[in-house]
């Protein structure tokens, strides 16, 4: 299964409070996969004068290697390749497909599968997730997008995806990082052989890696975020994006079933000799019920309780409720869920015009710290989500200034052996996270 890879600490995190460029009906953006743009391939972004550079370029403002950081540092890139693959081989064997990199199940998540019509004629499949499948078809802007007088705006009236705004980011990459309407890897899937998917907005766009600078530049031309801020509109839109499928009828159950995506892998799939269950507060489930996974709840719950303690309140109960209704009739959970995504949706604009200074992320650092170490984080796609917030809390206390280089490499070096705790969810045990985390707690600023 997946393996945790260690944030590392990157310029890539935002500093100063919101902006809120192009926030207004910026939900409605159709996503790159469905836009009404031609798609062009990644070689017309390729130029070494353009975003193929060996090395970043001084002037301009941008980095102008994006393409070289791509193709060899990037995941997306492979993401096509991978379905050529022993494992993809298996996984397609195991579905009754043809094959795996035919197959618009996987395509529509490992390349930037746009219909035929869509389809330039320098464009490849091949290229897996190119640069158009973040940053939307460039048949009109890639011309324009290069003129004296184009602006980020204007850009985005030409068909540029929003990936700047936060909001707009976490659906972009939720869509393929948990699904959407369209793409969705059932229990099936994994069961065929696909590996458990998580995801955080904030760490996973450092690990990307990053291809940009945030700075005076690009705070001017695209708004400017922090990254406790991004993670924050991340969680709510991830609670967002999962209930809109566990209230989808086509997605929600698999015959006798709900679809068992949503729940806690590790509810089910681990071994029999490891009694680890201890209550949970925040659920309120007993022994042996396989309990939907609530990481991504874990971290809205300290966010809300700190961004707007009523939406909080309301959240906690309507999480109570849809544990509860989830182990006792499915018309209940659905209901439950569509409430649930209310508050999230609700949450998301307050997040988006909240500046995320430093008394709040304090409060975060001892939120997550707090409820982690009276046990409430101990499963471990919680701790997993706990761990890799942490890390997005530190790199903002550095970045806003709260701490100085010494203060964050001494912490940062102690919040590796969480890191080091969560790093394969089958060697994971809530005792040593707990440990790593109490360490944490003594060291941390
Ligand atoms: C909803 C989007 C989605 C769909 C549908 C999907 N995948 Fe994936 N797949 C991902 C993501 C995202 C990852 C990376 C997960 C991670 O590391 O966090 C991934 C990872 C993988 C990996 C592991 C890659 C590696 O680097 O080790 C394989 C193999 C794979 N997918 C094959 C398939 C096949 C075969 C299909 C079709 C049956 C498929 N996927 C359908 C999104 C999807
Ligand atoms: C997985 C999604 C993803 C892919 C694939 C991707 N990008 Fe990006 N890119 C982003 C995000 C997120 C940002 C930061 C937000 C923003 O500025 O829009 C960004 C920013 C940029 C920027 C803006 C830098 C600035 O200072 O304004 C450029 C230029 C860019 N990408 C070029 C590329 C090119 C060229 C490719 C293909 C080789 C590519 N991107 C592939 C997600 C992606
Ligand atoms: C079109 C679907 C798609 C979109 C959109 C997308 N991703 Fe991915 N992403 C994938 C797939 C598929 C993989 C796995 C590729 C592989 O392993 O070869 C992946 C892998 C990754 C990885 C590497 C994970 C690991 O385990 O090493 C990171 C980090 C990542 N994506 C971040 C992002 C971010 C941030 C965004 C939004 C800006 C985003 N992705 C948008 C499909 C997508
Ligand atoms: C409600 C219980 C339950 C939950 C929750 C659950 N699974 Fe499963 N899983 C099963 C069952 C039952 C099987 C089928 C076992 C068999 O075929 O013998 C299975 C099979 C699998 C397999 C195939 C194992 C093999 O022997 O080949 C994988 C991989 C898998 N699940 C992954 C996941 C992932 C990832 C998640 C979380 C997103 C998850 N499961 C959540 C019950 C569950």
């Amino acid at each position: 299964m997946r393996r945790l890879t260690r944030l590392i600490a990157c310029g890539a995190l935002t500093l100063a409070l919101a902006g809120l460029h192009g926030m207004a009906n910026a939900q409605r953006t159709a996503l790159p996969i469905v836009d009404r743009d031609v798609h062009m391939g990644v070689a017309s972004c390729a130029g070494s004068t353009c975003h193929g550079a060996v090395a970043p370029l001084p002037g301009i403002g941008i980095l102008q290697n994006e393409f070289t950081t791509w193709q060899q540092r990037d995941k997306h890139a492979t993401a096509y390749r991978v379905l050529l693959n022993d494992r993809s081989k298996r996984i397609a064997k195991n579905l009754g497909l043809d094959a795996a990199h035919t197959a618009a199940v996987c395509l529509d998540c490992h390349a930037d599968n746009v219909a035929a019509d869509k389809r330039h004629r320098t464009f490849q499949i091949t290229d897996g997730v190119g640069c158009e499948a973040c940053h939307g078809g460039a048949g009109r802007w890639i011309g324009t997008h290069i003129a004296a007088n184009a602006t980020h705006e204007r850009n985005i009236e030409n068909g540029l995806f929003p990936s700047a705004n936060p909001v707009e980011r976490a659906r972009l990459c939720i869509s393929c990082h948990f699904g959407d309407e369209r793409r969705f890897v059932t229990h099936r899937i994994m069961g065929a052989g696909h590996p458990r998917m998580s995801f955080e907005l904030d760490t996973f766009t450092s690990l990307q890696p990053a291809h940009f600078i945030v700075d005076n530049d690009y705070r001017q031309r695209k708004g400017s975020w922090n990254g406790v801020q991004i993670w924050a509109i991340g969680q709510a839109m991830a609670i967002s994006m999962v209930m809109d499928r566990l209230t989808d009828p086509k997605q929600n159950r698999d015959g006798l079933f709900p679809e068992l995506v949503f729940f806690d892998c590790h509810s089910c799939h681990s071994p029999m000799s490891e009694l680890n269950w201890a209550p949970r507060r925040a659920t309120g489930l007993g022994p042996g019920v396989p309990k939907l996974n609530d990481a991504n709840f874990l971290m809205l719950q300290v966010i809300a309780d700190r961004v707007d303690p009523e939406l909080g309140r309301q959240l906690k109960e309507r999480t109570l409720a849809l544990h509860r209704a989830s182990n006792q009739n499915f018309e209940g959970m659905v209901n439950e869920a569509r409430q649930v995504k209310a508050i999230a949706d609700q949450l998301v604009p307050r997040f988006a015009q909240r500046a995320f200074g430093s008394e709040d992320i304090r409060a975060m650092m001892a939120g997550i710290l707090g409820n982690g170490l009276s046990g409430e984080y101990v499963d471990y796609a919680g701790a997993e989500q706990a761990t890799m917030a942490l890390g997005t809390i530190l790199n903002a206390m550095r970045q806003t200034g709260i701490i100085d280089q010494g203060r964050f490499n001494q912490a940062n070096s102690v919040l590796d052996k969480v890191f080091e705790a969560v790093k394969s969810d089958e060697r994971y045990t809530p005792a040593t996270f707990l440990a790593a985390l109490r360490e944490y707690r003594e060291k941390a600023p």
